[in-house]
């Protein structure tokens, strides 16, 4: 173990009390001049991250790969893609980040591989029946497992796909480059356990699992969620916490709430999984100014076990997902967030935070008021703290992806590279473009969204009841005033938050804390205390308050 690891002390439950920022390597910034971010690039840059104040680094897929599905059709387990670094490098990622106080979260992408991966390749080539064979899912027909929906539905028609050097079909999920290993045979898992062990020795702290609900299929199921799969992460949490306890498992399991809760088992699988339903229930309530949509999830939303927690998200690399949501509420989603056709994306909306809320800085200051006080751990995705936009003219989800903005030099500070040999061209409009949306200009501006964010961050870490206390939805006959108490041992915070683009009023109702002092919590500002009657607030417009509610100095 290097000094850094040493010196980097995981609490119990870390990540409960976290904020994750979640970003590319190739995105990040570029300290070779070749066009890609790299690993050592990142490292330059942590020091921006750790005055940011974030506390957990999540990188997305940095093995080598032909990057058909930008690394998440991985060809090699146990490396580095030679255009990020070394293994050496990623190591000195890890210390430097450890250093900062900083835990990092990989990718583990355990359901598929590349087709150009050596399993793959042998696989097609063995014959039938054996185990290398039987490292995928294969068939004689695409008729098997009809009841699996496709996910990626502007690319793909069917799950199975025919290999001429097989001559069969094999299954897959994603795209058709990505076969799905086989977890029937218990050599694939083994093999995955190593890859686990590998990683988690070179100090970092948790896994992403990437789609971990398709692991097993079965005949007359929809193959998702299926109890083996769920046997499978068992194995596969009891290895990590025999050989490295501490580290967290964080699930993708784009699901209904009723469908997530499994993935926490009994505390026996996963630490924490993405809430899916949550998010476009957030943009919806705003649009519609009505906090109804997320009533309605926060109340579908079950109880999980004390070491659990959920990751909490506006955005991220993909679409704006829309498949969990009724087929009426996505129709809506469509007209009220991607009037442009080009924005959509099988089922969703393939739009960077800034640009879904028109560039309206009262409205991205009150979802994330939302995401940073709502029960679990905030993920937030690069770029999006300084507004960055995004290009709906480039495919798929690389628009999303665009080289973080630095500042308003060549390239936006992101590379010294020609700009023909950058990976992507950055955002370069009039709005969004790195000449007026950059971190240096940010950093220099007293009132800018990053110098914001940065206190937002600051202020949630002082208070543990965030990602650890329970919440208590209030109910104001005003539907467009969102009001919620957060408590954890002797902390009481009441956030009040108005979706509505015009002032409004709220009478609360809050039984047993007569007698409190509520303490406005950026200003320090003490409101008068709470009485019998309900206690009354007015909002300015998307305006929001957090309150500290203070017992009175005649106690409560
Ligand atoms: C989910 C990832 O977030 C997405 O980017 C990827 O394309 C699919 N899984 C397939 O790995
Ligand atoms: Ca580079």
């Amino acid at each position: 173990m290097s000094p850094g690891a040493r010196r980097f002390v995981r609490s119990p439950l870390w990540y409960k009390d976290a904020i994750v920022y979640e970003t590319h390597v190739k995105a990040f910034y570029d300290s070779n001049g070749d066009g890609i971010g790299d690993l050592a690039g990142l490292i330059e840059k942590l020091d921006y991250l750790a005055d940011l104040g974030i506390t957990c680094l999540w990188l997305l897929p940095f093995f080598p790969s032909p990057l058909k599905d930008d690394g998440y059709d991985i060809s090699d387990y146990r490396s580095i893609h030679p255009a990020y670094g070394t293994l050496e490098d990623f190591r000195r990622l890890v210390d430097a980040a450890h250093d900062r106080g900083i835990a990092v979260l990989i990718e583990l992408v355990i359901n598929h591989t590349s087709d150009q991966h050596p399993w793959f390749q042998r696989a097609r080539r063995a014959s039938p029946g054996s185990s290398e064979r039987d490292f995928y899912v294969w068939s004689d027909t695409d008729r098997r497992y009809e009841e699996a929906r496709i996910i990626f539905t502007d690319t793909e028609k069917s799950n199975w796909a025919w290999d001429p050097e097989a001559r069969a079909y094999y299954w897959h999920r994603f795209f058709s480059h990505q076969p799905d290993l086989n977890y029937d045979n218990p050599r694939v898992l083994q093999e995955m356990l190593e890859v686990m062990a590998f990683w988690l020795e070179t100090g970092i702290d948790g896994f992403r699992l990437d789609a971990v609900p398709y692991l097993v299929e079965r005949e007359g199921t929809n193959c998702e969620n299926l109890p083996a799969t769920h046997e499978i992460l068992r194995k596969i949490r009891a290895q990590v916490d025999a050989g490295h306890p501490g580290r967290m498992l964080l699930a993708e399991a784009n699901q209904w709430p009723r469908d997530v809760r499994p993935y926490f088992g009994e505390g026996d699988e996963c630490h924490m999984a993405f809430h899916f339903p949550l998010m476009p229930r957030i943009f919806m309530a705003l649009r519609l100014e009505d906090t109804q949509p997320i009533h309605d999830i926060l109340v579908e939303t079950p109880r999980i076990p004390e070491s659990c927690q959920w990751a909490l998200f506006l955005r991220n690399h993909d679409e704006l997902t829309l498949e969990m949501v009724s087929a009426d509420e996505r129709d809506y989603m469509y007209l009220a967030y991607s009037r442009e056709p080009r924005a959509r994306l099988n089922l969703g909306i393939r739009r960077r935070l800034a640009p879904l809320l028109q560039n309206s800085r009262p409205r991205i200051e009150l979802l994330y008021s939302l995401l940073l006080s709502f029960p679990g751990t905030p993920v937030l995705y690069y770029g999006d703290e300084i507004g960055m936009g995004d290009d709906v003219a480039l495919p798929d989800r690389a628009g999303v992806r665009t080289p973080m903005q630095w500042n308003a030099d060549r390239n936006g500070g992101f590379s010294r590279a020609s700009p023909e040999s950058l990976y992507g061209r950055p955002v370069s409009d009039p709005v969004y473009g790195y000449q007026a949306v950059n971190v240096e200009a940010e950093l220099r501006d007293p009132s800018s969204l990053l110098l914001w964010m940065k206190n937002m961050i600051a202020l949630r870490k002082l208070f543990h009841v965030f990602g650890r206390g329970t919440m208590e939805l209030l109910h104001p006959s005003n539907r467009k005033v969102l009001a919620y108490l957060r408590r954890f041992e002797e902390d009481v915070i009441l956030c009040v938050a108005n979706l509505s683009r015009h002032p409004q009023p709220a009478e609360l109702s809050l039984p047993g804390l007569e007698g409190y002092v509520p303490v406005e919590m950026f200003g320090y500002t003490e409101f008068p205390p709470v009485g019998k009657a309900p206690y009354f607030l007015t909002l300015g417009p998307y305006g929001f308050y957090w309150f500290e509610l203070r017992p009175g100095r005649r106690g409560p």
